[in-house]
């Protein structure tokens, strides 16, 4: 016998009730439609993958059968993890290839932060706006996310501090601050070097650890010679990812964190994958043996240099004045805030009746923030492409700006009125 749907719901666990409905889940079948410019997605343009490359080490991987086929470490194979401990070092990082843990992308590390830190209504500090994916790992642990505003250098450090010493006099401690100090999701901003030094400083002295996710590290338009988090501060948990720079279709990640640490994600992601893909490993391992994955990156960095050019550009001749946008120097993404009586939730639907479609800043909140805002992404649209799609945007904001000032117009003369009546009964 089928039990009912409506019966299912008593058999949920509790945090399955605080994972949200995925805004870019829900984006992707209607931006995915051909006649559609989309703006929403997050994905590396499909030429930058290194396809060729791959094509001429696939047969030696298929000749080591015996362990790209076969089931592998759960750690990860040990020769990924030296060449990681490699491309670390050369970032000054000095971290042993025992301390490397591969995961299922850089996302399924934020699933196991959630997994071994956070109980039920526990906080975790993040940026305001921050990566969607790593908000929804962390409420699927039914976190509490206290999110601490940016400004052109990232993250405040005064805010910051101001919050965790309001959390203390609370007797509260969040668990971690989640970091994206490089490009960030969603905004395209880099943490100023002040910033990561104060903000070191900051966790040090409320004894709160550090999380970095270094996603967009290798993508600056110019080489990034900022240091990471993680080399000014030797206990971070770091995070990165093999998606943005090689293929996010291998699906490969790692993370590295103090021997302790790691030893309790190990065994928590062991009851998730078992162990990661031994076969895109072993296509990895004999890719960054025979190439250089850096000149890869600055590849693919240059390819979206131009195309975030082209987008600024295309804001700065259409749209209106009243609108303020990042200017990344590196990454995927621009970060659009309109005045604040804008929803960007509700312009949506006119966005995708125009066909052109964006993530709502709402999205990269936990609490309804960012409505007035919007994550534009630069990496995977066609220089002409962009300028017709923010031009289509443009048209949208502006019949929007229109209906928003007539509601005000309206509404103000009513006031006045309203106003006038009682200072005439007033007499
Ligand atoms: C900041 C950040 N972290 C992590 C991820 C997850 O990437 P992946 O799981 O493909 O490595 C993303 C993806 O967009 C991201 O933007």
């Amino acid at each position: 016998m089928e039990i009912r749907l409506d019966v299912w719901e008593k058999f949920y666990a509790q945090r399955v009730r605080s994972i949200r409905p995925s805004i870019v889940r829900m984006l992707f079948a209607a931006a995915s439609r051909p006649d559609i410019i989309s703006f929403a997605g997050g994905m590396p343009h499909p030429r930058s993958f290194p396809v060729k490359e791959i094509a001429q080490v696939i047969k030696e991987v298929l000749d080591q059968a015996d362990i790209s086929l076969q089931y592998g470490p759960s750690e990860g194979l040990w020769e990924l993890r030296e060449e990681i401990s490699k491309l670390m070092k050369e970032r000054e990082m000095n971290v042993h290839p025992e301390e490397i843990l591969i995961t299922d992308g850089a996302q399924q590390g934020l699933d196991l932060l959630g997994k071994i830190f956070i109980n039920p209504g526990e906080a975790v500090v993040t940026e305001g706006p921050s990566y969607v994916g790593a908000l929804n790992a962390f409420l699927s642990y039914e976190a509490r996310i206290v999110s601490v505003p940016m400004d052109e250098e990232g993250i405040t450090s005064e805010l910051l501090d101001e919050a965790l010493t309001l959390m203390e006099k609370k007797k509260e401690k969040p668990k971690f601050i989640y970091l994206i100090p490089n490009y960030q999701n969603p905004t395209g901003l880099s943490l100023s070097l002040k910033r990561r030094k104060e903000i070191v400083e900051i966790a040090d002295k409320h004894q709160v650890p550090l999380v970095e996710d270094d996603a967009y590290g290798y993508l600056g338009f110019s080489p990034n010679t900022l240091p990471t988090l993680k080399k000014l501060k030797e206990d971070a948990i770091y995070l990165n990812t093999f998606s943005k720079i090689f293929s996010p279709g291998m699906r490969i990640g790692w993370l590295t964190a103090p021997k302790p640490v790691l030893e309790k994600f190990s065994k928590a992601k062991e009851a998730e994958n078992l162990c990661p893909s031994p076969f895109t490993q072993k296509v990895l391992v004999a890719y960054l043996k025979r190439f250089d994955i850096k000149n890869q990156a600055k590849k693919v960095a240059q390819m979206y240099q131009e195309r975030c050019q082209a987008m600024l550009e295309a804001l700065e001749e259409n749209f209106p004045s009243e609108a303020t946008w990042t200017k990344p120097e590196g990454g995927l993404f621009i970060w659009v805030t309109l005045p604040d009586y804008f929803d960007t939730t509700e312009m949506l639907a006119k966005a995708l009746e125009a066909k052109v479609a964006y993530i709502p800043g709402e999205a990269f909140y936990a609490d309804g923030r960012g409505k007035n805002s919007i994550r534009l992404n630069f990496s995977y649209s066609e220089v002409d492409v962009i300028w017709e799609g923010i031009k289509r945007l443009n048209k949208v904001v502006k019949e929007q700006f229109k209906i928003y000032k007539a509601f005000y117009k309206i509404n103000s003369s009513k006031k006045e009125k309203a106003r006038s009546k009682s200072l005439k009964e007033e007499k």
